[in-house]
């Protein structure tokens, strides 16, 4: 007779023999920065979640140190006259980013810094590529996110973080890096990303959604997983440090396999759409939002997930504590 409700009667025998646990540690916090003094935003489809300026930003990576929160990833919201085809603000060494990552080092040197690469948010089009003739061309794109990446690093950023699912970078930013000296700066890689709909609240917070068309010709089909996997194959051969599945929930799938076929750390991006539904439906009085939060999380980090990047980071670090 089997009765495997005994590993269920009680807490102490649950807490016992729980095959994963959440930790503050695993958690990344995506960050929203913007020009001007004393912003600090709502966007309106991520309810409390905000666009910091610079100087309210201190405040911002005071409380997430406090927390025990230990890395960030970050974005900015660029102004529309400084966009164009070429993202020409995005190497700009005094940019919004350049300064974000300095007042950053500067609150908290201990804090991983992460940099998103690619050209939407500095792109007149809103594509993460440099568009010709209606076409987001490969290489020409990739040559500047190589030169951003290094003028990242050289800002203070540990990691970068390339986003754009163009073919070749990796590679081409690892030898950037090396061929500038900076033998220890890392690479998140956005290995598997999926052109999904749950991007559309980040895409209000920066306002960078596409002018023309979509994504499809480089973020993957979500009805794809080998391709995913070659994806990511292709990145740790290019030098990556770490290989993200985007989104996380709708992904399990693909976390796990990358997860079992490879061999580098592997981190899932609980993305701005994931975030909108829990909040949405828990404003609604149909969800409990602290139980589906850390359900969301203890089931990608159980997909096999080292590091989950998700707007729930604070939160979720306030339930762990
Ligand atoms: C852009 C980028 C996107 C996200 C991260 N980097 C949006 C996109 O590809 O259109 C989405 C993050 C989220 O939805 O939370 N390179």
């Amino acid at each position: 007779m089997h009765r495997p409700r005994i590993l269920r009667a009680s807490a102490a025998v649950r807490d016992l023999v729980q095959e994963t646990r959440l930790h503050t540690s695993d958690l990344m916090v995506p960050l929203f920065i913007v020009e001007g003094k004393g912003v600090k935003e709502e966007i309106s489809s991520m309810p409390g979640y905000n666009r910091y300026s610079l100087d309210l930003l201190r405040d911002e990576i005071a409380e997430i140190s406090d927390l025990g929160l230990r890395s960030v990833l970050l974005f900015v919201k660029v102004d529309d006259r400084l966009k164009d085809n070429k993202g020409t603000e995005a190497l700009n060494p005094n940019g919004l980013m350049q300064r974000a990552i300095q007042v950053v080092k500067e609150v908290n040197p201990e804090l991983l810094v992460l940099t998103d690469v690619a050209l939407d948010p500095f792109s007149s089009y809103g594509h993460d590529g440099i568009v010709e003739n209606g076409k987001i061309i490969n290489d020409a794109t990739v040559e500047v996110l190589a030169q951003m990446a290094v003028s990242h690093i050289e800002a203070g950023a540990d990691w970068v973080a390339p986003s754009d699912m163009m073919d070749g970078r990796i590679g081409a930013i690892r030898l950037a890096f090396e061929n500038a000296g900076f033998h220890d700066a890392g690479i998140m890689a956005y290995s598997a990303k999926y052109a999904s709909c749950f991007y559309g609240p980040f895409r209000d917070a920066l306002d960078s959604a596409p002018g023309f068309g979509d994504k499809k010709t480089y973020q993957m089909n979500p009805a794809n997983i080998r391709e995913g996997l070659k994806e990511a194959m292709l990145d740790q051969e290019e030098g990556a440090d770490m290989l993200m599945v985007k989104p996380a929930m709708a992904y399990l799938d693909v976390i796990k396999t990358i997860k079992e076929e490879l061999l580098l750390p592997v981190s899932a991006y609980h993305v701005s759409g994931e975030y909108a539904m829990i909040k949405a439906a828990a404003e609604k009085g149909w969800l409990n939002e602290e139980a589906a939060m850390m359900e969301s999380l203890g089931s990608i980090k159980r997909a096999g997930a080292d590091v989950i990047a998700t707007y729930f980071a604070k939160d979720a670090a306030r339930v762990l504590k």
